[in-house]
């Protein structure tokens, strides 16, 4: 397949974005997998040319970090957390369960074209785990039969939702969202569940903030005043080491 000139262009939009093109080199392969499938030799050297870098520098992007594929992803990329929490929460029976139902092993893609399978690394959702992912969209708290019905419904072409709310797109969709392009589905359903904003509840209710970068952590203390009572805390301590070596003498 040819990039077409839209596609050289969108490219360029994107280094445009940054002081330094360079720093768009991340959603520009985002780019080129929406448009390839797939991290392609020819979309290596589109992102070069545009960026007046070598090919080998792409190259070494493109193959550092594993949400670049160079090999054709199916129409939904299926990941499954296997990492500690999510393994011992299930993750592993569903990754045995989905790999035997859907006859792939890790990082394979059906016959059909549809799903490829990945097990994938923490997905900082261990609150609902286990986890597993469509296009990078959540799916909470699954089991080996909700995944199973799960594939099942995205091979038949059903509409499926996260289990978050937004409506599941296709890969290449999904790749063209990460490249900085979107398609105003951000906004469908919470931007985050229960589980996580437990802590920002207890947080709440016990008057807790943030750190003020001239405060300290949550106290409204300065960082003056901080200092005042470390060196009240010392002169205490010194005190304190003081009138036990003296009992220590007597
Ligand atoms: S271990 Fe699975 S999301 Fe953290």
């Amino acid at each position: 397949m040819t990039l077409t000139t839209e596609t050289y262009d969108e490219l360029r939009a994107i280094g445009a974005r940054y002081p330094e093109a360079r720093s768009g080199l991340l959603p520009m392969l985002h780019l080129v997998q929406s448009v390839e499938g797939r991290i392609t030799p020819e979309g290596i050297e589109a992102c070069a040319e545009v960026l007046g870098i070598t090919a080998a520098d792409v190259s070494g992007v493109a193959t550092f970090y594993t949400m670049y594929k160079r090999r054709p992803v199916g129409d939904y990329h299926v990941g499954v957390c296997t990492n500690t929490l999510c393994a011992v929460m299930g993750g592993d029976q569903i990754f045995s369960r989905l790999k035997e139902h859907l006859d792939v092993g890790n990082d394979e893609t059906t016959e059909d074209g549809k799903v490829t399978l990945e097990h994938i690394e923490c997905n900082a959702a261990c609150d609902y785990a286990p986890v597993m992912t469509v296009n990078w969209e959540f799916m909470d708290n699954m089991t080996p039969d909700a995944a199973v019905g799960l594939v099942d419904a995205l091979r038949d072409g059903a509409e499926v939702h996260s289990t978050r709310g937004p409506r599941i797109v296709t890969w290449r969709e999904a790749e063209r969202v990460l490249a900085g392009f979107p398609d105003d589905l951000a906004d469908e359903g919470p931007a985050a569940g229960p589980a996580s904003l437990v802590g920002l509840g207890i947080a709440r209710d016990r008057g807790w903030t943030a750190p003020h970068p001239d405060t300290d952590a949550g106290s409204g203390r300065t960082a003056d005043s901080k200092q005042e009572a470390v060196a009240q805390a010392d002169t205490g301590r010194a005190e304190t080491e003081t009138k036990q070596e003296e009992g220590s003498d007597d």
